[in-house]
């Protein structure tokens, strides 16, 4: 007899949100991960922006991104109910540009959204002054009201305590291997209905033949001290020198930086370069952050894939993949949850969800 009905893999914020949602369910669940609420969900900004992230040729993405950033209220409502408030901010997004060049990136940008029938709301001088005072010298700006942002780290405790709650066990030890129906384990063997591959950046080291691999990313932490500026009210995203930064404002007084994006296979070193990226671009949209107290730089490991969707669905009967989100995971959790649930149940995903099936392209 299984010894649990669902093994999810992977404590993030994906394997988390499966978990809670298959407890919620009835499922007897089982979270394997030496550190469940770390690695790079722990790292995230939290930005759930799939309009001001979108970009020609990711259509795929911008619906999958849109239905999962339509769960998230309803997500986030009952997490507070069953784990704690998980701090949903309503602000919306304002993208930025700069020089020429970043100002024609946002002009593509603000084209394409007009073309799929997204609103943009194009900000210019007096009122991008009144609605961010602190964002200064911008060539152009794009504000984007319906996109969302989450406190990451209050998720990730809300979503343990909310599974712990709903009788999901931890096991803290790592995985090895993921079979059907089984996952193998520095400290025996967990059988299982069904195994869920949610390790993020590791998945294809479970599950060899995955196309996931890791894509680095460096954030800073920094706090506002007595008399500097204020952190800014949105999310802010800017386009400088063609890298997109971004700076998320955390209820209490706590400003995310981000983020980098590389490809240095399981490197999580912080990078003095990454570093000085970081605070360069953000001088440039948010000059008041360099009065700023530093108070963490941290590098993670998004889950990449080949053509930035996720892996989401069955790699083989007793076996379903929720791994590979790119720079989404903590916007796709909701839909993420809800389609692994479906397809316990033996019910059809919600449709977006088509796109992200793994056997597209070598995904097993
Ligand atoms: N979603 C933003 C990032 O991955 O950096």
């Amino acid at each position: 007899m299984a010894e649990t009905q669902v093994a999810v893999v992977g404590g993030g914020v994906i394997g988390l949100s499966v978990a809670w949602k298959a407890a919620l369910a009835g499922y007897r669940v089982t979270v394997i991960d030496p550190s469940p609420g770390r690695g790079a969900s722990w790292v995230a900004g939290g930005m759930l922006a799939p309009v001001a992230e979108a970009w020609p040729g990711e259509e795929a993405g911008l619906a999958l991104g849109e239905e999962s950033l339509r769960r998230w209220p309803a997500f986030a409502e009952a997490l507070a109910a069953d784990g704690g408030d998980p701090g949903l901010s309503t602000e919306g997004t304002l993208v930025v540009a700069f020089d020429r060049a970043d100002a024609d990136q946002l002009a593509v940008l603000a084209e394409y959204l007009a073309s799929v029938g997204r609103a943009v709301d194009t900000v210019t001088g007096r009122r991008l002054r009144s609605i961010e005072p602190g964002v200064s010298g911008a060539r152009s700006a794009l504000l984007v009201p319906g996109d969302l942002a989450v406190d990451n780290r209050r998720l990730l405790r809300s979503l343990q305590a909310a599974a712990l709650r709903r009788g999901v066990r931890f096991l803290d030890v790592e995985a090895t291997a993921v079979e059907p129906g089984l996952v193998r384990t520095g400290s025996g063997d967990v059988r299982c209905d069904v195994a869920v591959l949610a390790a993020g950046a590791y998945s294809a080291r479970l599950r060899p033949g995955l196309g996931v691999r890791p894509l680095k990313g460096e954030i800073l932490r920094l706090r506002v001290r007595r008399g500097s500026l204020g952190p800014p009210r949105h999310t802010v995203r800017g386009f400088v020198e063609g890298r997109p930064i971004y700076l998320v404002p955390r209820e209490d007084g706590e400003l995310v930086l981000g983020a980098t994006q590389y490809e240095a296979g399981f490197d999580e070193t912080v990078t003095a370069r990454g570093v000085r990226e970081l605070l360069e671009g953000a001088e440039r949209i948010f000059p008041g952050i360099a009065e700023y107290e530093l108070v963490e730089m941290a590098a993670g490991l998004r889950a990449g894939s080949v053509d930035t969707l996720p892996y989401l669905g069955p790699l083989a009967d007793g076996l379903l993949a929720a791994t590979g989100h790119h720079r989404n995971g903590l916007l796709m959790a909701p839909v993420t949850a809800d389609a692994i649930v479906a397809w316990l149940d033996g019910e059809k995903p919600p449709a977006e969800v088509e796109a992200a099936d793994p056997a597209r392209d070598g995904g097993h």
